[in-house]
């Protein structure tokens, strides 16, 4: 393991945005983590961890029955809660929220990742996919209250990301436009899913770079970085945890690695049924372009 890894890992325990930040550039390189799915990518997250590669896992709560991660005893894990439906007028699954404050407290997480999706009020809130709002102002005003509720029951930050889209819908300019209005009015961070926005700017036409001047710089404590495919009808865009990312994605990361003051960790999404080797490969150029 290289040893400035080793340092890293004895003198912080988990990724804190903001500290030690100059100005409005960061003092140090952000963390660099791997989505932990299914109990098959225990091994290869494992290696990647020994191996220097990646500083934490992040962990989507509620756990699937069965299946929890055994990645090292001393792999920080980040928690992220896709599922509860954050903009809808239900407010948030209080029961699902138990579980993931629960496992926060637990793994020490410094904030827990929420989607801003519309979802059902049962006891699973998934409707299947993460479904998006109605990107409208009272539904705005709902994601707001839910997500302050959400934060003091957590009794820690929580930090937003938007699905993708394959539609304009609502009254705002952009779904980036409703976040960053929800992000500065409930003051939460925001997860930056670069596959997800640079599906929605394909399948809306818009310019490879819209929205990236819309979010606070400040709020944005962590990307999220997978590949993206086109559809059978070629329309459309989604992001593929069984590719890696484009090379304008990964140069985008050390772009906005070196220009986000907060940002604190950058978290790689690759399926478990795809290729170790392009796993393997994308974090060392990760690590490579972070610096
Ligand atoms: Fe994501």
């Amino acid at each position: 393991m290289p040893e400035r890894r080793r340092a890293i890992r004895r003198s912080s325990r988990r990724p804190s945005p903001g500290r030690g930040s100059r100005g409005n550039r960061p003092a140090r390189s952000p963390w660099l983590g791997a989505r932990w799915d299914e109990p098959t990518q225990n091994e290869r997250l494992r290696t990647a961890y020994e191996a220097g590669l990646i500083d934490y896992v992040e962990v989507n709560y509620p756990l699937m029955p069965g299946g929890s991660p055994d990645v090292s005893p001393t792999a920080p894990i980040l928690v992220h809660c896709p599922i509860n439906p954050i903009a809808s007028v239900h407010g948030f699954n209080r029961a699902l929220a138990r579980q993931v404050r629960a496992a926060a407290i637990e793994h020490g997480s410094p904030w827990i990742g929420e989607h801003l999706c519309w979802a059902g009020p049962g006891p699973e809130g998934r409707l299947g996919y993460i479904v998006n709002p109605l990107f409208c102002d009272a539904v705005r005003d709902a994601a707001i209250e839910n997500a302050r509720a959400l934060t003091a029951f957590y009794g820690r930050p929580i930090a937003l990301e938007l699905a993708p889209v394959y539609d304009s819908t609502g009254t705002f300019d952009s779904e980036v436009h409703f976040l960053a209005s929800v992000a500065r009015a409930a003051d939460t961070h925001v997860i930056f899913d670069l596959a997800h926005w640079t599906a929605s700017n394909r399948n809306l036409r818009r310019p490879a770079d819209f929205g990236l001047d819309v979010l606070e710089p400040e709020r944005i404590v962590e990307l999220h970085l997978a590949g993206i495919r086109s559809g059978r009808s070629g329309r459309f865009w989604h992001d593929s945890h069984g590719d890696v990312p484009e090379e304008e994605l990964l140069e985008l990361t050390a772009h906005l690695a070196r220009r986000l003051p907060r940002l604190a960790a950058v978290t790689f999404e690759h399926a478990e049924d795809a290729p170790e080797a392009d796993f393997m490969r994308t974090l060392e150029r990760l690590r490579r372009v972070l610096g």
